[in-house]
């Protein structure tokens, strides 16, 4: 099998895992040759309630049965779009009331990029530096490293940066930009949270000028911060939200959300500013409605604390030099790449699941299931530090 994966399916790296995947459950997943893997990465943030939960596989099953794709989106009622927009409008702030459901998170950003333009009438987007949106065009174009996108242009125009976390850079945004667009935590930067009332003072300067504020919620949303979204951590509530990733437990989705004014904004002139045949496929909404129910009606949100309080008590050790992050959305930042890559490498051989950042080459990822037990969070914390008692320089 692997000689066809690697042949046959088109690959994102010339190193990939290549781990065999027999089935998964709860915080482990299970290879073809018997062994179990305990994830701390949870599908890069995906799993939110683990390797199919009940509730979800449930509503998945259960919507299968009735109908699956039957319209493009946006023309039939159907229920579980219905009534998932409808459970998320009332768990957010009245100007997020109105949710346009897409395919994934890159999909999202395209489409909140869309409708800043759109609905302010400028062209000019600002993003942190060092933020990863995604990989289609209009999300790689807010990316600021050359060396990913170089070989890509030319991409979309009018796009500026700043420092995430240096208000020295507000200045430049005026009133010919039409949206700041931040990771509400930067993710593949090292999982940097802002920081002295950072998002509180670029909403204000966004406000000041006319600019809208997007924040992309795709990787830590849906409770990975002890809140349903980040953004209630820092005092800031953004124009338009995106969201991705958590939000289903493992099947592919993403979403955008903004006042129910400025979203209409995208069915007329032009007419049809976004379509898309899957987006809010009524089995995708179903897992999505199920896993929201389940993270706002259990104590998953606020164990999510308590757990980052027993990782970080665990985790001490020499080669961890910090631990960024918060909630279940943590990166140990290592003492070097090397150390970095022997944990992440000689863990996947010990059945622990651990991962890379994007740019940050110091940093491991944790990010287990927010369904994960205590005792799990144990298993795998001894193992990383077994490991790096090891490590020889
Ligand atoms: C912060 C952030 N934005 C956008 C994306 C893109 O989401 P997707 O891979 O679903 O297109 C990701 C994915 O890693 C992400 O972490």
């Amino acid at each position: 099998m692997k000689k066809d994966f690697l042949k046959f399916q088109a690959q994102t790296s010339p190193h990939p895992l290549a781990m065999q995947v027999s089935h998964a459950k709860g915080s482990y997943i299970h290879d073809s040759e018997g062994n179990a893997h305990l994830d701390f990465v949870a599908g890069v943030s995906a799993c939110s309630l683990g390797h199919c939960h009940p509730e979800v596989t449930k509503a998945i099953k259960d919507q299968v049965d009735k109908y699956m794709h039957v319209m493009v989106y946006g023309e039939y009622i159907q229920e579980p779009p219905v009534a998932y927009t409808k459970l998320l409008a009332s768990l957010l702030p009245p100007s997020l009331e109105t949710t346009y459901l897409v395919n994934s998170g890159t999909e999202a950003i395209e489409g909140a990029l869309k409708l800043a333009r759109r609905f302010t009438g400028r062209s000019q987007i600002i993003a942190g530096k060092k933020a990863y949106h995604g990989n289609t065009m209009g999300s790689l174009s807010l990316m600021g490293l050359e060396e990913r996108k170089g070989a890509f242009r030319p991409l979309i125009p009018d796009i500026s940066y700043i420092e995430f976390n240096a208000p020295s850079d507000l200045g430049e945004i005026t009133q010919k930009t039409a949206a700041v667009i931040l990771e509400t935590i930067q993710g593949g930067a090292g999982f940097i949270e802002p920081s002295n009332g950072y998002l509180a003072n670029v909403r204000k300067r966004c406000s000041e000028v006319g600019a809208l504020l997007i924040l992309d919620e795709i990787q830590p949303g849906f409770g990975r911060t002890g809140k349903l979204f980040a953004f209630e951590n820092y005092d800031c509530i953004p124009d338009i939200l995106v969201m991705g990733k958590g939000m289903a437990s493992g099947l592919p989705v993403g979403a955008f959300t903004a006042s129910h004014e400025m979203m209409s904004t995208l069915q007329d002139n032009p007419k049809m500013g976004h379509i898309t045949t899957f987006g809010g496929n009524p089995v995708i909404a179903s897992a999505a409605l199920a896993t929201l129910k389940c993270i706002v009606e259990s104590t998953l949100m606020a164990d999510t604390l308590a757990k980052e309080k027993y990782v970080r008590s665990l985790l001490k050790h020499k080669f961890i030099k910090e631990i960024r992050g918060k909630g279940l959305m943590l990166a140990l930042i290592m003492e070097s790449s090397e150390i970095a890559d022997f944990l992440i490498l000689t863990a996947a051989k010990r059945h622990l699941i651990l991962f890379w950042l994007l740019f940050e080459t110091k940093a491991v990822r944790i990010t287990p299931p927010l369904t994960v037990s205590l005792e799990e969070l144990k298993e795998g914390c001894d193992t990383i530090l077994e490991i790096l008692n090891d490590y020889r320089q």
